[in-house]
């Protein structure tokens, strides 16, 4: 599971051993308070992840949160992180100590560059229209993959159908996709009776966008990853005004993932979508996990 939320202390450990159950592995979330953005902190975290996982085999993949960090900085973290996570300040949950301006840190890009760090990216304009925030921020990833051709740039939880077209004019672009938008559109969330549960940054787009995420999904697109974005709270600050960004699914993220790919008679593809193209894109290789699929009912 390529992006995941796993948070800090008792929810940490209420929802870890949900995604261990049937996940070898998972890219670590680090929009902590404060965030994971120093070694100390990214040891002492991780040992969390580990303890929290109980005896399921899963491997944490961990990352830091993006801010200006010099070479030797980086270099103390390069073999303990799979990448640096960038948010633009305000996007999403627990993001205040992101990034105003990319171009004012692409100093520190270009370090990641040259030691072969992936980046990681929220990529949503906080000035846009809430619908087009992702759409505004495309022409940004492509300023990236242009000006560092090396970098490998992952666009985290993509919702829009331009986003997938995106994905293929760049060689050193890839992506992940979550759960929620390969199922959903907005109509989902806000359409008939709100929906707290389904509101998550980004807001789940039109049926067209929908509909090209799925299909890329469903024909295991090579560079297309799956990342549920799973992201609990605490249930009072998703049932309330001012609800918290953030759709937890770790429970059933892969049964509901493989009943999709049954329904589409794309089965056969799930792994590539689940599991290769994770191993493939980040050279990755968690202990492998054995899953059986059995279709019968589950109540959610
Ligand atoms: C995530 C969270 O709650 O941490 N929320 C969300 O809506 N997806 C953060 C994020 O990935 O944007
Ligand atoms: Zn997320």
């Amino acid at each position: 599971d390529m992006h995941l939320h796993f948070r800090e202390g008792s929810m940490l450990e209420l929802v870890a051993p949900l995604s261990a159950a049937h996940f070898a592995g998972g890219v670590i979330m680090p929009n902590l308070v404060p965030p994971v953005d120093n070694i100390n902190r990214l040891n002492v975290y991780r040992s969390a992840v580990i303890d929290a996982c109980r005896d399921h085999t899963f491997t944490p993949y961990m990352t830091i949160f993006f801010r200006d960090y010099n070479e030797s900085e980086l270099s103390t973290f390069q073999d303990q992180i799979i990448g640096v996570k960038l948010y633009p300040a305000g996007a999403t949950t627990h993001s205040e100590g992101g990034v105003r301006s990319i171009k004012e840190v692409e100093s520190t890009i270009k370090i990641m560059e040259e030691m072969g760090i992936p980046l990681l990216v929220h990529g949503e304009n906080t000035d846009g229209y809430v619908m087009d925030r992702e759409g505004l921020f495309l022409p940004t990833y492509a300023v990236l993959a242009e000006r560092f051709p090396k970098l490998k740039i992952v666009m985290e939880h993509i919702t829009t159908r331009e986003a997938i077209t995106l994905l293929d004019r760049f060689e050193n672009l890839f992506a992940t996709v979550t759960l929620q938008h390969l199922i959903i559109t907005l109509d989902d969330v806000i359409g008939g009776l709100l929906n707290p549960h389904l509101f998550c940054k980004p807001i789940a787009k039109r049926p067209e966008d929908r509909d090209a995420l799925l299909s890329a999904a469903l024909s295991a697109h090579p560079k297309l990853m799956f990342g549920s974005d799973s992201a609990p709270h605490p249930v009072n600050d998703k049932e309330c005004c001012g609800c918290a960004a953030g759709v937890f699914t770790a429970p059933i993220a892969l049964p509901m993932l493989a009943e999709l790919f049954a329904q589409n008679n794309a089965i056969d593809r799930l792994q590539t979508f689940v599991s290769d193209t994770a191993r493939a894109v980040y050279d990755i290789a968690p202990r492998t996990k054995k899953i059986v699929l059995r279709n019968e009912a589950q109540l959610i």
